[in-house]
């Protein structure tokens, strides 16, 4: 099902973690399977130091939040918000077409940290960027509500 290449990526992954004293930082979720990612980065003269990542989510999600957070690394923000989920799905060997949907995930995360890098800043926002967080945020609000439903009707259950 998947290629040697996610499952090394699964199993070791890269850029794991957070960055404490981040410049940005974009938190999204999957609105089809409630998935959720968080990308941190640092910035150095417009470009991205490092990129890092924490995904709740499953081994796709895994590999291809590590997949992107090398790809961005060194690029300029211009360039970082280039980057395809077409990229990171052939960065890996491909991916089973069921889980294509992982690698918007990992795109709308670097998309949304670098929104935030520039909030932040005070800086002017690209308006294809504000157009994609519009979206990214909808789609978490819509995670957070469900699981808020979840969560209720999980704790009537349990009351019996
Ligand atoms: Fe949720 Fe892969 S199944 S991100």
């Amino acid at each position: 099902m998947y290629t040697e290449k996610v499952m090394e990526y699964f199993r070791n992954p890269r850029n794991m973690g957070e960055i404490t004293d981040a410049d940005g930082v974009g938190t999204v979720g999957n609105p089809i399977c409630g998935d959720m990612m968080t990308v941190y980065i640092k910035v150095k003269d417009n470009r991205l130091e490092n990129v890092t990542f924490k995904t709740f989510g499953c081994g796709a999600a895994i590999a291809t939040s590590s997949m992107i957070t090398e790809l961005a690394k060194g690029k300029t923000i211009e360039e970082a918000l280039e980057i395809t989920k077409s990229e990171v799905v052939e960065g890996l060997g491909g991916l089973p077409p069921v889980k294509i949907h992982c690698s918007v995930l990992a795109v709308d995360g670097l998309s949304e940290a670098i929104y935030d890098y520039y909030k932040r800043r005070n800086m002017p926002i690209p308006e294809e960027l504000v157009k994609r967080h519009e979206r990214t945020r909808r789609e978490f609000e819509n995670i957070e509500k469900r699981y808020a439903e979840f969560t209720k009707l999980e704790k009537e259950l349990l009351q019996g």
